[in-house]
């Protein structure tokens, strides 16, 4: 008999979400959550330090492959599960990519993707230059470690990142900053696709996304009024950049859709990503799913929308101890429609405590359904 056993590092909310195709397909699913009681408990069968090399060694033994929830495993880490035998994917090679932004600039600038002006720094004058010959404002991010808008700023003096630029801390980063021009975008948009060993590529349609703070908060699938061009310009974005950077697993290109219709690369991830959450209900195949299949060298699901749009907003706590599941009655009742997911994490402001997606044929309808239930979700009684 062939078990696939899949194990997960990182027990947040995209392995939780693993779970169910996985109990679908009877592929064991392993999780190596940071703390008990994690998003992904259903699953965790061990709680232990991602960046402890024999922890993570350990809950490697009689695994078919290793594939992540988050990119911050130390890729020396990875390279010995490797060595042991064990498959990892995406390999730590083509995972560097996404845990550090300036080498993914790097290699984007190598591959003929389209980059935002940029450039790496060390010091507060090199960033007061960059400011200078960049009309007075930048993004300056740290390369490593960022989620969620953490680890991005709007400067427009060097004193704004003293913190980041403090010799310690600016080491421990790997010694240098990376900074953006600021790019004036009409809109974000991101790509999601996945590919498999064998080199098999699927892309979903391009979403709109829209982030509040630096924080994703709405979805819109497909991106509404963008022409074949853009869409077809997307997807090859995508393909040469999972075959260029090896990239194995669901992959995520995050852009800026610039006044002239210019597509510029934000970030990647290689993991299961926000702006694919609507492929649960919206998509034959959803992005865990996907993320399974390709991981394992399978075959891969359809991508086939089920709807003409898939709208995804995103639940952020409102307060420390309010759980938002008193309003599901509300909710329910009112907009039988609308599909709820909690992630079971302890509240706490602005933190991802889950979403909701509707799907439709008028994209207002469901845009504006999914906007009144997640307000009456977040009321705090
Ligand atoms: N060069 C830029 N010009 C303008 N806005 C930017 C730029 N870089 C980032 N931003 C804004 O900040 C947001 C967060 O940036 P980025 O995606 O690099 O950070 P992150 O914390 O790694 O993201 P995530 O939330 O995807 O984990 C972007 O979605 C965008 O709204
Ligand atoms: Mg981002």
């Amino acid at each position: 008999l062939t078990k696939h056993v899949v194990g997960v590092v990182g027990g947040g909310q995209l392995a939780r979400m693993m779970t169910p195709p996985a109990i679908a397909m009877d592929i064991e699913l392993r999780v190596l959550a940071e703390t008990e009681n994690s998003p992904s408990e259903l699953a965790a069968t061990m709680v232990g330090d991602f960046r402890e090399e024999s922890k993570v060694l350990e809950f490697s033994v009689g695994i078919s492959v290793l594939t992540f929830d988050h990119e911050h495993v130390p890729l020396s880490i990875l390279r010995s599960v490797e060595t042991s035998g064990v498959s990892v994917q995406p390999t730590p090679q083509a995972l560097s990519h996404a845990q550090n932004k300036l080498v993914m600039r790097r290699a984007l600038q190598e591959l003929g993707a389209p980059n935002p002006s940029w450039r790496a720094v060390s010091s507060a004058e090199e960033l007061e230059d960059f400011i200078q010959s960049h009309g007075g404002v930048c993004i300056v991010k740290t390369p490593i470690g960022g989620y969620d808008g953490k680890g991005v700023r709007v400067v427009r003096n060097s004193s704004e990142v003293l913190d980041w630029l403090d010799k310690d801390l600016l080491e421990s980063l790997g010694g240098e900053l990376l900074v953006e021009e600021k790019v004036d975008f009409t809109r974000e948009l991101a790509q999601l696709s996945a590919r498999n060993q064998k080199g098999d590529f699927s892309a979903w349609p391009l979403v709109e996304t829209r982030q509040v703070a630096g924080v994703c908060s709405e979805v819109i699938a497909p991106a509404p009024k963008t022409s074949e061009e853009t869409l077809r310009k997307a997807q090859e974005l995508a393909k040469l950049l999972a075959e260029g950077l090896g990239v194995t697993g669901v992959f995520a290109v995050e852009l800026f859709e610039t006044q002239g219709g210019q597509l510029l690369v934000n970030e990647l991830a290689m993991r299961p990503h926000n702006s694919g959450h609507f492929t649960i209900e919206g998509s034959v195949t959803s992005q865990f799913e996907q993320h399974l299949r390709a991981t394992l060298n399978l075959p891969l699901g359809s991508v086939q929308s089920r709807a003409k749009y898939a709208v995804m907003l995103n639940i952020l706590g409102v307060s420390d101890s309010y759980d938002f599941v008193e309003n599901y009655p509300a909710v329910m009742i009112q907009f039988p429609d609308v599909k709820i997911h909690n992630y079971g994490k302890s509240p706490r402001v602005g933190r991802k405590l889950g979403h909701l997606t509707v799907l439709g044929d008028d994209l207002e309808v469901a845009l504006g359904q999914a906007r009144s239930a997640r307000e009456i979700l977040l009321r705090v009684k």
